[in-house]
């Protein structure tokens, strides 16, 4: 089930056709779609992002959630991202699973961080039960819990399109090695990442948000133990340049990094770093492009008004590692 470069070169085309065919199409399955608004008066967002966590509080997911917690405070966030990799090893066995219990109700327990967590599944979660993972039951537990494959989020100033990232993949179809994985409801799977295409193409057409960004467990760019996804690289990262995205932000590598690519302008940001991290796991990239690669645990927040996007990484013991502010007014960013 691989594709060869071959087949890619057909599936361009034929995502290609499927664009312009839906223009003719009013039948088009949408994304859904959730809104976020801003706080009044300030209006801007204030957002922490994480990833990789789900280890029954182990390899300093507690600590992380700790300082999670009081920079959310510090920064009286509006919600919380999940990049992905939500639950060790095998995502949710079912609704009833206590890993959603012993690895996210019962660990993230600051005031601060009782807001919505947006989530998408990443490869480790599609080793479980998916449909429990995305079940509304969860949402019984725990009111704060969102999860879908791919949708939008609509923070006005800035809209969030989350991206399903796992089913891109090749290794996980063609390679699976001794793990299963659950494809219910992506197979067949040419159909279902060309749909995702056309869905995601048609959302960021249509988005008049000053800022937008693509939110994906898997890295597209990334130095650390995965690399970058090539599946991404071919067929997502066109789309994303078509239509100036500002930033994809990820999971999947252990590590907390930012790459800006030199080409496109558009900021790589991995925030993978919510519990087990590969320490000394780096490869070679290029420094006028790789603006922090941080190889230890932590997570990343980010504060988006309609001039400005300020990033900060945080590390186990909830100290800066790393600043950056994405200016909308100059065109350009610098250090803060
Ligand atoms: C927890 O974090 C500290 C500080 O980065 C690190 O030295 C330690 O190895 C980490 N522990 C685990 C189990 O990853």
């Amino acid at each position: 089930m691989a594709l060869s470069s071959k087949e890619r070169l057909v599936f361009r085309v034929v995502f290609v056709a499927a664009v312009l065919c839906s223009f003719i199409t009013p039948s088009m399955a949408e994304l859904p779609r959730f809104k976020h608004a801003p706080k009044k008066p300030q209006q801007s967002l204030h957002i922490l992002v994480v990833g990789d966590w789900g280890r029954q509080g182990t390899n300093n997911q507690s600590f992380v959630a700790d300082q999670m917690g009081i920079v959310g405070e510090k920064l009286d966030i509006d919600f919380v991202i999940s990049t992905g990799d939500n639950f060790y090893e095998d995502g949710l066995k079912g609704v009833d699973d206590p890993a959603f219990y012993s690895s996210f109700v019962d660990i993230y327990t600051a005031h601060s961080l009782q807001k919505t967590w947006y989530s998408v599944l990443g490869n480790h979660d599609y080793r479980g039960d998916v449909e429990a993972q995305l079940s509304p039951a969860l949402k019984q537990k725990d009111s704060r819990w969102l999860c879908l494959r791919s949708f939008i989020l609509d923070g006005e100033i800035v809209e969030f399109f989350f991206v399903d990232t796992t089913p891109f993949v090749d290794e996980y179809f063609v390679d699976p090695g001794e793990h299963t994985y659950d494809w219910e409801g992506v197979l067949p799977r040419m159909s279902y990442l060309s749909q995702l295409l056309v869905d995601v193409d048609s959302a960021l057409a249509k988005s008049k948000a000053k800022w937008k960004m693509v939110v994906g467990h898997h890295t597209i760019n990334s130095a650390g133990h995965h690399g970058n996804t090539e599946e991404l690289k071919q067929i997502l990262v066109p789309i994303l340049e078509a239509y100036n995205v500002d930033a994809y932000i990820n999971g999947h590598d252990h590590c907390l990094e930012h790459i800006i690519d030199k080409n496109s302008g558009i900021h790589f940001l991995t925030s993978g770093g919510g519990s087990k991290a590969w320490s000394g796991d780096v490869k070679p990239w290029s420094s006028e492009e790789l603006q922090l690669y941080y190889d230890g645990q932590g997570f990343m927040s980010m504060q988006i008004t309609e001039s400005n996007a300020d990033i900060i990484f945080y590390d186990v013991y909830g100290k800066p590692l790393h600043s950056w502010s994405i200016s909308k007014d100059r065109k350009e960013s610098a250090w803060i």
